[in-house]
Order: C-alpha cells, then sequence, then structure tokens
C-alpha cells in the first residue's frame, strides 16, 4: 500500500513526512521522527511506556496509527525539557530516585503530566490511580509516588509564574 503523508506538531515544533499507513505512532516518532524516548514494551496497550500527550492528553501511542495523529499536537517526553531545564516533574523524579533502568520513565512522566494537569491537587489516592496505568519494574512505585506528590505544588507555582509546567 502506498505511503500516505502527514503533518503534525511535535513538542511545538511542525513536522512532517511520510509513512504506511498501518505504522504505529510510537514507530513513526522513532523510527521516522528519530524522537526514541518514548519507548515501545508490550505493543499491547497494557505497559504505558509509550504513553505521550495528543492534543493535551495522555496516549498509548502503540495504540495509534501515525495517520491517526495528522492534524495533531503530540507532546512527547523530548518537550519536556526547556532550554536547558529540567521540567519539575523531572527534577522531582531525579531528588525522589523516581526511576532505577529508566524504560517506564518517560511514560510514567508523560501519565504524571497529564494527571497533574487535570488534577493539580491530587491526594495520594488519586496518583496512586493515575500512575496504575503504567508498570515498573524496579522501583517499588514509593519515589515514582513522592516524586509526584512533590512535583503537584512547584507545577501550580510555575503555571503562575508562566514557567514550564
Ligand atoms: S508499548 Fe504501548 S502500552 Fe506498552
Ligand atoms: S524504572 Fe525500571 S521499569 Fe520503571
Amino acid at each position: 500500500m502506498n505511503d500516505v503523508a502527514l503533518r503534525l506538531t511535535v513538542n511545538g515544533q511542525p513536522r512532517e513526512g511520510r509513512c504506511a499507513p498501518r505504522k504505529l505512532l510510537v514507530d513513526f516518532l522513532r523510527e521516522d521522527l528519530a524522537l526514541t524516548g518514548t519507548h515501545v514494551g508490550c505493543e499491547h496497550g497494557i505497559c504505558g511506556a509509550c504513553t505521550i500527550l495528543v492534543n493535551g492528553e495522555a496516549a498509548r501511542s502503540c495504540l495509534m496509527l501515525a495517520v491517526q495523529a495528522d492534524g495533531a499536537e503530540l507532546v512527547t517526553i523530548e518537550g519536556l525539557m526547556r532550554d536547558g531545564v529540567l521540567h519539575p516533574l523531572q527534577e522531582a523524579f531525579r531528588e525522589h530516585h523516581g526511576l532505577q533502568c529508566g524504560f517506564c520513565t518517560p511514560g510514567m512522566l508523560m501519565t504524571a503530566l497529564d494527571l497533574l494537569h487535570v488534577k493539580p491537587e491530587p491526594t495520594e489516592a488519586d496518583v496512586r490511580e493515575g500512575l496504575s496505568a503504567v508498570l515498573c519494574r524496579c522501583t517499588g512505585y514509593h519515589g515514582i509516588l513522592k516524586a509526584v506528590q512533590a512535583a503537584a505544588p512547584r507545577m501550580v507555582t510555575a503555571a503562575h509564574q508562566g514557567r514550564n509546567a
């Protein structure tokens, strides 16, 4: 089948490409746009490693075709850091040891970002429920929970100050 053209915005930058109609969005990001920060785990929508933001909402890029993202605005893990400064969530993960091998981390961060956009002042139960969508084989989740709870008020402050949140 012939390749199809698509145009989209990724991390604030206009991007375009051509790919097979059946190509997964996660493969398009990694192979065509060289954005390899988004990881591929199960390819079945279970592990959450491939989570990105699509039009502002968390989505599993292994469950979308690239062509379905035509015209969309995407944010990947590469879009979190700005001007050499870590995003408050990244900084909190660093401080609270929210990662070990790091395989789940991109999906965990993007899922947490969506959670904190929807619930800027989450309870611990909210964080537990929100992050239950992403599997981590290493950390036991304690550091991740602490990191997201620590990041929440910092993101509110950053948003009020017009900084990266
Ligand atoms: S790779 Fe997409 S959910 Fe596991
Ligand atoms: S840090 Fe290794 S899978 Fe989460």
